[in-house]
């Protein structure tokens, strides 16, 4: 299993859940996050002064899919939130040791 995380515009969020919606991906956490990446959240100079460090407000979006899933639904999901800006947002993707869905107790891909 892989955890996918995306963090990018918040008005990116609606195309975010149609491509998981058609993708048959039906678990996801969403949060509204503060960020800065190498433009230190500088939308521009101001007087040429330097600014400190800005936080931007993102979202983040985690879920967690089959491997088999993981490489289509980072292809789509980039694909879908270029722009070519600054700021377009990053994705992390990272290994998922295991999963328990409480209710049933099952565990692993069957778990998600
Ligand atoms: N290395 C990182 N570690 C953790 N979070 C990051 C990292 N880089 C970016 N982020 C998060 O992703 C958000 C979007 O980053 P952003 O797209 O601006 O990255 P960038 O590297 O500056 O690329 P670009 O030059 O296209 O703007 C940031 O606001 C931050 O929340
Ligand atoms: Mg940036």
């Amino acid at each position: 299993m892989k955890k996918i995380e995306i963090i990018t515009r918040p008005d990116k969020l609606e195309d975010i859940k149609e491509i998981l919606d058609s993708g048959g991906q039906f678990g996801m956490t969403v949060s509204m996050v503060s960020g800065c990446g190498l433009q230190k959240g500088r939308k521009q100079i101001y007087r040429g002064a330097e600014v400190t460090i800005n936080l931007l407000p993102k979202i983040k979006v985690e879920l967690v899919v089959k491997d088999g899933m993981a490489g289509p639904l980072v292809e789509a999901i980039t694909q879908r939130l270029r722009t070519g800006e600054i700021g377009d947002g990053k994705i992390f993707i990272y290994e998922v040791l295991d999963a328990v869905k409480i209710r049933t107790g099952e565990i692993g891909e069957s778990a998600l």
